[in-house]
């Protein structure tokens, strides 16, 4: 808001104007990249009347780009484009063979997507802790293993990337299965390895609250060339293919069942232009990010989640943690009522215990664990009886993760802040906590 004041003497909750009056730009971070690019990508498929990858009057191949140049951008040797995020998810758990009787870990911070995912294989989840990097804590993976765990899916949470080589290196010593959801992650990195590349299978949503977008759509990557290959029989019809496209008949190990996930041409030639714009995007959410941190770090009872490797956090989210859950509560209803709110359709500027499904106890079907059908599968299926019977879900499960949601505030970080917005947010932090000492960036 070029227009007022930065920022304004004056006590926290005191007679003051607010710093802001207008609220702060929706996140959605790729769609304010949206320009006569993606349409023309449109354009160019409906042009060719030729929407579905497979087949048509004449196919331009952009799916089938799409993953070449995502392979190329993770670094890995296989992409494949389906229509969601969740998808993703239960592609890679079908191709990793998961149902009945065994366990899956998943941390307490996630998506309700990667519950949906393990429940619909007819497995069981089991919930790991998180710690200061608000994504998985190793130590609670390795306690949470039982005889009957399969795998685990890291959730790399609020755009930042969590302590996933040493849960690939349990999960090599332990004989489990590593799928990373980097869903909210996308383009991130820990010391200069990109996220996706840590485990068997990378997955990934376009959806429109992530870094790169078509509205809806997703990608699982992976180097494995049979699970690769299997992934593309339950994304589609069940077979896998050969290189013609042909269905692949003589290899019963390849024979599954399609779940129906394709992604169409359209979503691809839009996201092919996005991946080329992602760098940008990312830039500018991690240059904003970092200027507000720098400009509060230090003021009088403020803490910050602990980034392991700021170089690869993609910067969508700032995470500020406070001594105790009143404090958090009183600092957010101050900022708020200095205008520090997004549009009421954006997440705007909450509480973490405000944060809906990405709780673990905040998902009922999960506490109560309710059933897919009629038999209580999966949790009362004799094989998963065992594992069921053992577990709670219900908030108190993860009490790192519980006291860490009350006392932390998520702010999105839109890709199109101006200097004035970020000077706003800065202006709010130090009005609110007292203007203390800038401290330096960890
Ligand atoms: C961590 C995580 N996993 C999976 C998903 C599911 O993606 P989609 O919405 O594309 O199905 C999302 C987001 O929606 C997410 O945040």
């Amino acid at each position: 808001m070029a227009d007022q004041p930065t920022t304004r003497p004056g006590a926290p909750g005191g007679e003051s104007a607010p710093i802001r009056t207008e609220p702060l730009p929706l996140e959605f971070p790729g769609v304010h990249y949206f320009d006569e690019e993606e349409i023309e990508a449109v354009s160019r498929v409906l042009r060719s009347r030729s929407p579905f990858r497979y087949y048509g009057i004449d196919p331009q191949g952009e799916a089938e780009v799409f993953e070449r140049e995502f392979a190329g951008f993770v670094g890995v040797k296989h992409a494949l484009a389906v229509s969601s995020g969740t998808g993703a998810l239960h592609v890679a758990l079908g191709a990793l063979g998961v149902g009945p009787g065994q366990e899956v870990i998943i941390p307490a911070y996630l998506w309700v997507s990667v519950i949906a995912a393990v429940v619909n294989r007819g497995a069981i989840p089991v919930l790991a802790d998180i710690d200061e990097t608000f994504c998985m804590d190793p130590a609670s993976v390795e306690a949470a293993i039982t005889e009957r765990t399969s795998g685990v899916i890291f959730v790399h949470m609020s755009g930042a990337p969590g302590r996933v080589e040493e849960v690939a290196g349990i999960a090599r010593r332990r004989g489990l299965f590593l799928i990373e959801d980097c869903a909210q992650c996308l383009g991130g990195a820990l010391n200069g390895r990109k996220v996706g590349t840590f485990g068997d299978i990378g997955v990934f949503s376009f959806q429109v609250n992530k870094n790169m977008t078509a509205g809806e759509g997703g990608c699982i990557v992976t180097g494995d060339e049979a699970l690769y290959r299997r992934a593309v029989a339950c994304h589609d019809l069940g077979y896998a293919k050969d290189g013609d496209g042909q269905l692949v008949l003589d290899r019963p190990d390849l024979h599954l069942w399609g779940m129906g996930y394709r992604l169409d041409e359209l979503r691809a030639a839009v996201l092919r232009v996005q991946l080329r714009k992602l760098p940008r995007i990312i830039d500018s959410m991690r240059k904003s990010k970092y200027r507000i941190r720098n400009g509060i770090s230090g003021l009088p009872g403020l803490g910050f989640r602990k980034i392991l490797d700021p170089e690869g956090d993609t910067g969508g989210f700032l995470i500020t943690t406070y001594p105790d859950p009143e404090a958090a509560r009183r600092v957010n209803r101050a900022l708020r009522a200095e205008g520090i709110v997004t549009h009421p359709q954006g997440v705007s500027n909450i509480v973490m215990t405000e944060w809906g499904l990405h709780l673990y106890y905040n998902n009922l079907s999960l506490v109560n664990q309710s059933s897919v059908d009629p038999r209580g599968a999966p949790w009362r299926l004799a094989e998963n009886l065992p594992s069921a019977e053992r577990r709670n879900y219900a908030k108190g499960a993860c009490p790192v993760a519980d006291d860490l949601f009350e006392g932390s505030i998520l702010l999105p970080i839109p890709s199109c802040l101006t200097r004035e917005d970020e000077d706003d947010i800065i202006g709010a932090f130090r009005k609110v906590l007292g203007s203390g000492s800038p401290g330096s960036e960890q």
